[in-house]
């Protein structure tokens, strides 16, 4: 087989790839361990910044998101049993969208199939061989047959567990890592939502966060150990807990309903660099992971993306590599503007074990300069909202 972008993964970072390399006329294959059903399904991530909206609006496939998507001007931050706003309109003059990763995937996958685009589900045994020379192939089996796809570039869009980063030779990437020591539990629940827009909760007993996916269904976490067994959470525990992390003085209580789905996340940042070797990419998690508290991945990975599209396109439309070669470069001043952003929620918001009293009066300290502040309330939205998409 052969195309000109061979894509490894079909999550929003190789779907958004070969959907934008299409509207130009350029040819990409994407290979995807899983079944169709199970990308569509996978629940993640559900905010995007401004310029992740723009980016969906621009490629023609915002329509769902447009009619569906819930418009959030603000967030709120939950501590000492008060609620305060940090309000992004005013801030920043921008928002952010709440829609599913899972819908995002879902609205790529409808428009590459509709498109004839090709996205084979199930592959396996995905290796790639020659990156560094001028025509590298893909082997992988599929269907039951063993089978090579050469190609004039790789993305490795395969996530943080892929094949692709661990196909760089030793030696070239340089890996940063900081692992959490605490996980969050997440769980979908047919609810309606207990509040207009995203509640992040700081309490003693550890972080919890108020989320949503539409009128009828929300997204809520909470902090828990980083190897946490999930049996161990009935759902009347993790409703406990929440209400109790949720609590505030006018006595607020979270709307409770049938619990449709429940996992742990472990929290790590991560970022290998250069995000490139030879001819292949690395572009989302696969190059990146974030804390999750900063709702930065899904978006971090569509900016990868957009860069990507670019430096590709310009390649095949004039034969330039100059954007090619500046890819990781352009990519890595954002990732780590994301990796202290989110870190630094994540510190701010979380219990830490052995967790002294003259810590938590620091965390409380920030808090309620964060929420007092303006010019304080400002760096946060601006962060939250994503301003680096016109570098
Ligand atoms: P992915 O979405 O991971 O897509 C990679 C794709 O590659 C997958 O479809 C995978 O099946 C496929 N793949 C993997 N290995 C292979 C292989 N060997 N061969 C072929 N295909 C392969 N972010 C937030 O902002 N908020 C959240 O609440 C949040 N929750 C998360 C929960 C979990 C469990 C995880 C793992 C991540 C979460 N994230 C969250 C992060 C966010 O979802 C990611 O940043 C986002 O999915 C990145 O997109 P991607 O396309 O780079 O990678
Ligand atoms: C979500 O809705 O899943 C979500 C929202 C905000 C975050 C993380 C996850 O920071």
């Amino acid at each position: 087989m052969r195309t000109q972008v061979g894509i490894v993964g079909a999550g929003p970072a190789g779907l958004m790839l070969s959907h934008m390399l299409h509207l130009k006329g350029i040819e990409s294959i994407v290979l995807e361990l899983r079944s169709r059903d199970y990308v569509e399904k996978r629940v993640r991530a559900g905010v995007l910044e401004h310029g992740a909206m723009d980016l969906i609006n621009a490629v023609g496939i915002g329509d769902r998101m447009m009619r569906e998507g819930m418009a959030h001007h603000g967030v709120n931050l939950r501590f000492d049993g008060e609620t305060h706003r940090i309000d992004f309109e005013q801030l920043t003059g921008r928002g952010i969208v709440v829609y599913g990763q899972q819908e995002v995937v879902k609205d790529l996958i409808a428009a590459r199939l509709e498109a004839g685009g090709q996205i084979l589900f199930e592959s396996s045994e995905v290796r790639l061989r020659d990156i560094d020379a001028k025509s590298p192939t893909i082997h992988f089996r599929h269907n039951g047959e063993d089978l090579l796809l050469h190609c004039d570039m790789i993305a490795g869009c395969d996530g943080f567990h892929g094949v692709c980063r661990p196909s760089i030779p030793d030696g070239v990437l340089r890996i940063h890592e900081h692992t959490f020591p605490f996980g969050w539990l997440g769980i979908l629940a047919e609810a309606e939502p207990s509040s207009e827009e995203l509640i992040y909760a700081s309490h003693d007993r550890g972080f919890a966060l108020h989320s949503m996916r539409s009128p009828t269904i929300v997204r809520n976490y909470i902090q828990c150990e980083p190897d946490e067994d999930i049996n161990e959470w009935p759902d009347n525990r993790i409703w406990e807990e929440l209400q109790r992390r949720m609590e505030t003085r006018e006595g607020f209580r979270l709307n409770e309903g049938r619990i449709l789905e429940k996992g742990v996340t472990p929290m790590r940042g991560f970022v290998a660099e250069p995000m490139q070797y030879g001819n292949l990419y690395l572009a989302g998690d696969s190059a990146h992971i974030v804390p999750p508290t900063g709702a930065k991945g899904m978006n971090l990975a569509l900016k990868d993306i957009k860069i990507l599209a670019d430096a590709m396109i310009t390649r095949y439309e004039t034969g330039g590599t100059d954007k090619l070669e500046d890819y990781s470069r352009r990519c890595v001043l954002g990732v780590w503007r994301a990796q202290h952003f989110s870190w630094w929620m994540t510190s701010m918001l979380h219990r830490f074990n052995q967790h002294d009293v003259y810590q938590r009066q620091l965390q409380l300290s920030q808090l309620r300069y964060v929420t007092g502040s303006e010019a304080a309330a400002r760096s946060l939205a601006e962060n939250y909202v994503g301003m680096l998409w016109d570098l």
